[in-house]
């Protein structure tokens, strides 16, 4: 079974490929399971979780549901497969860490890197066309030695790595990790400086594609004097974020914007899924 997370898309499709070469299927972790329960099919013995890194930690999203869900009492080896733009740090060591709370047994830890979608601080934007489409190119052959690692694995073939985790940490992991990551968490996930600009058209993709459904289509409320314009629905945003960006990316008309942090960057949304 394939549990995913994803908000541009490729999370989604390292877990459709992966679904595809092991034959597994997929389940996409919807808000319900923070406090839900999901049985895996008789015939399961595998956990493969596939998300993007955030903050060279896991989506507090995510760690809510591996703290809260209810996956029966069948013994089940659980397995990360990580999407990042650029680097992990002890991604996943938090992972691992967070399943022994739970008692459940972690196999094999993996990242893909793929284009990058944080653009939320200074300094931070997507990658050129020509950086995401060679992240893209490389990332199929990538998925395809992961699924088979996995396969090895489970057919009692290949014994456990010495090094259970292929995963690019890059440099100042246990920093990133340790100290960045909680502060990004408290300070820099919030979903208050989103907004939209008057270029918004009001198509309502930035709601429709909300893992969280954290995204209302509304009529403002305001002073506008235009009756047509009043009756158009605008986006508003509740506070029920996985901070996955994918309102700010999926807008026609790059009207999302976060704060003032987001005019001039750029958007992505992974082409194949
Ligand atoms: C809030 C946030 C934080 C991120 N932090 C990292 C990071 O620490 N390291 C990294 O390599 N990529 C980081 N990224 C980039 C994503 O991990 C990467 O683009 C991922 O593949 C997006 O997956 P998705 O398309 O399934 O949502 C971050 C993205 C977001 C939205
Ligand atoms: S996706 Fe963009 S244009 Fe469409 S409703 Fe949202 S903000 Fe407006
Ligand atoms: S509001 Fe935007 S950033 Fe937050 S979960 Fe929904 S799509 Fe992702």
């Amino acid at each position: 079974m394939i549990l995913w997370f994803s908000g541009t898309g490729n999370s989604r499709y390292v877990a459709e490929m992966l679904a595809a070469e092991l034959g597994q299927s997929l389940r996409r972790l919807t808000p319900d399971l923070r406090n839900g329960s999901l049985t895996p099919a008789p015939h399961d013995d595998t956990v493969i979780w596939v998300c993007p890194v955030y903050s060279w930690g896991l989506p507090p999203y995510v760690r809510a549901i591996i703290k809260n869900v209810d996956l029966g009492s069948a013994p089940l080896i659980h397995h990360l497969v990580l999407t990042c733009g650029d680097d992990c740090g002890l991604t996943a060591e938090m992972w691992r860490s967070d399943l022994a709370k739970r008692g459940w047994l972690s196999g094999l830890a993996f990242s893909v890197t793929m284009p990058n979608n944080y653009v939320c601080m200074s300094g931070f934007d997507v990658d050129t066309a020509e950086l995401a489409q060679h992240k893209l190119s490389a990332a199929s052959l990538r998925i395809r030695e992961i699924a088979r690692s996995i396969a090895d694995f489970r057919a009692g073939s290949g014994d456990c790595p010495n090094e259970p985790d292929d995963v690019v940490r890059g440099r100042f992991a246990w920093i990133k990790t340790r100290i960045i990551y909680p502060w990004f968490v408290r300070h820099a996930m919030s979903p208050k400086p989103f907004r939209y600009t008057r270029e918004c058209i009001s198509c309502g993709k930035c709601a429709a594609i909300c893992p969280l459904r954290n995204i209302n289509m509304s009529e403002p409320s305001g002073k506008s004097t235009d009756s047509s314009e009043r009756r158009r629905k605008r986006p508003v945003w509740g506070t029920d974020c996985a901070f996955c960006l994918a309102c700010y990316h999926v807008c026609p008309r790059h009207a999302v914007m976060y704060g003032d942090k987001t005019g001039t960057k750029g958007q992505y949304m992974n082409p194949q899924s």
